[in-house]
């Protein structure tokens, strides 16, 4: 015998009965009020399921719109909502209520060492005027071959953690040198040079080698591993770090 399925008002119910009652405390600014920042509550009914993305949503759309954060594919792949979430950097589409302790009030903040422009957004510019400057692209001498540039699943898997990136900045803004002097490349800048450097089909990994020699390079490390375990991609990239440091001693890669 087929199960009955419930009706629109039993599914209503049901579904509404997972909700809990959070508060989100969220750091906002805006330079056109105030030149301080300052936390405000939001209490919102939310299934603990749901992810601290749905909820600032929640927030914007029903209690006040001019919440300010960036957002776009909503599913870690786009890079755009690292914000800081109960002191520790995280993507808001990726990290469920359930998982933060919902009992206390969720703090949510913009992510340090960045200017912030409004509530949670901050100038990224810096950020990816470091990725620029690593020169983030395969570099070749000679002619254009004829066919595609052949390489080994060895060869491949020699950068394959650091092709994972999606530049959300996490790392960097959790580095305490990237905190005390923004004139640091950062992490991100380095695991994306890793990801050229140690490329066999690109020609200009001495170039890079030589840009992150720089005062604000690579040595500014100090080995925190605050980088990885930011990293919502999972990339080792303290360890991408040290291959880069090791890579400038022997000059091999
Ligand atoms: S290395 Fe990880 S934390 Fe850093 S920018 Fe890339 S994806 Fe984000
Ligand atoms: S919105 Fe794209 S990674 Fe979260």
């Amino acid at each position: 015998m087929a199960t009955p399925t419930m009706d629109k008002v039993e599914a209503e119910a049901a579904a509404s009965s997972d909700l809990i009652t959070v508060t989100f405390r969220i750091r906002r600014f805006n330079p056109e009020i105030s030149e301080h920042a300052v936390w405000e509550d939001f209490e919102l009914e939310i299934d603990p399921k749901e992810r601290v993305l749905d909820g600032l949503h929640k927030i914007k759309w029903d209690l006040d719109g001019t919440l300010t954060f960036r957002r776009s594919c909503a599913h870690g792949i786009c890079g755009s909502d690292a914000m800081r979430i109960n002191g520790k950097n995280r993507l808001a589409c990726k990290t469920l209520i359930k998982d933060i302790n919902p009992e206390k009030p969720i703090t949510v903040e913009a992510i340090k060492g960045l200017t912030v422009l409004k509530d949670l957004v901050v100038d990224m510019e810096p950020f990816f005027q470091a990725y620029r400057d690593v020169m983030p692209f395969l570099i070749t001498k000679g002619n254009e071959p004829t066919r595609e540039r052949r390489q080994s699943a060895e060869d491949r898997e020699r950068f394959d953690d650091t092709t994972k990136c999606i530049l959300c900045a996490a790392c960097t803004t959790s580095c305490p040198v990237f905190w005390n002097d923004g004139q640091y490349f950062g992490p991100a800048a380095i695991v994306n040079a890793h990801r050229f450097i140690f490329d066999s089909r690109d020609e200009a990994g001495e170039q890079r080698l030589e840009i992150l020699n720089d005062k604000d390079g690579v040595w500014r490390c100090r080995t925190t591993f605050n980088c990885t375990d930011a990293c919502p991609r999972g990339i080792e990239v303290t360890k991408a770090i040290q291959e880069v440091k090791r890579a400038l001693i022997t000059r091999r890669y």
